[in-house]
């Protein structure tokens, strides 16, 4: 969080935003689901590519901004499994531009102590592509700071179905398998996602009220955000607003307010226990 102040300088735009954030209650995941980019190039009558590549600044800016932050995991939905029914041109143009940013900001993740991971069925991506994203995956093992997931060729259902399989595998070669039971846990820990915690805001850009097969299992407590900016427009003050909106969530995970799962601040615990005795006596 200081980093993010000294980044933002009194007069900037971003300065009272910066100021009104609570330090204590930041969410430590952010996912996001980048939309809108294929619009964004269509209201400038550019190819649908264009609104890719200009999708790159707004990942270099949203990174730099969880980092000065100061939270834990940052997850962008980067490539679908769906997405492959998309024009070959536009897929392979994906993966180039996937591999250009991998090589220009690899310096800056290093510098700025950020550890880089992907998310998905990786074995079907391309060779060069694949070689490439387990390099800067390799060489950001060490660091400590922020964790990117880039969610390539995921899809949250494909995810879960991997995590079972994977379950059942283990269990048949340590000869578990005629006692498996599996629960929640059990699911949560063989995950693509095992060692972070779940997200706790989930953003969507470009208007859009749906989840798309992202993080399925890891949003069900997560705040949802779906803001009408485009992913190319998105930027470092829809971020902090975003993060605003999130704080003044009031997150209750099936309980109620104040944690205690009894009794609303405001006394009206009493007037329910009224209630529930009137309902027992009639
Ligand atoms: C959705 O917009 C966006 C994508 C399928 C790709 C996201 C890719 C980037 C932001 C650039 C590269 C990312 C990294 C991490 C290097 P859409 O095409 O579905 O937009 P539309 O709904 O307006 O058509």
């Amino acid at each position: 969080m200081k980093a993010l102040l000294e980044a933002v300088q009194p007069g900037d735009k971003d300065w009272e935003l910066a100021q009104s954030i609570d330090p204590s209650r930041l969410p430590a995941h952010i996912a996001i689901i980048m939309d809108g980019n294929g619009r964004w190039a269509g209201r400038r009558r550019l190819p649908r590519v264009a609104g890719h590549q200009a999708g790159i600044g707004p990942v270099r800016s949203t990174v730099e901004t969880c980092a000065r932050l100061g939270l834990k995991v940052l997850t962008l939905y980067a490539f679908s499994v769906e997405n492959w029914k998309r024009p070959r041109t536009e897929v392979e143009t994906l993966w180039r531009l996937l591999r250009y940013y991998l090589k220009q900001e690899l310096p800056e993740l290093q510098k700025n102590d950020i550890r880089l991971q992907a998310i998905g069925r990786l074995d079907a991506l391309p060779a060069q592509v694949r070689r490439e994203l387990d390099a800067g995956v390799e060489a950001t093992s060490n660091n400590r700071g922020l964790l990117v997931n880039l969610a390539i060729n995921y899809g949250g259902r494909a995810e879960i179905v991997d995590a079972v399989n994977a379950i059942l595998d283990m269990a048949r070669l340590d000869g578990s398998i005629a006692s498996l039971k599996i629960d929640e846990d059990s699911i949560a820990t063989s995950l693509y996602t095992a060692s972070s915690p779940d997200p706790d805001l989930l953003i969507r850009t470009s208007g859009e009220m749906r989840i798309s097969n992202f993080l399925l299992w890891q949003i069900a407590y997560a705040e949802l955000y779906v803001t009408e900016t485009l992913w190319p427009d998105f930027t470092r003050t829809d971020l902090l607003q975003a993060i605003l909106e999130y704080q003044k969530r009031d997150r209750r995970y099936g309980g109620l307010s104040g944690g205690t799962g009894r009794r609303p601040a405001n006394g009206a615990a009493r007037t329910d226990e009224t209630l529930i005795e009137a309902l027992r006596s009639s």
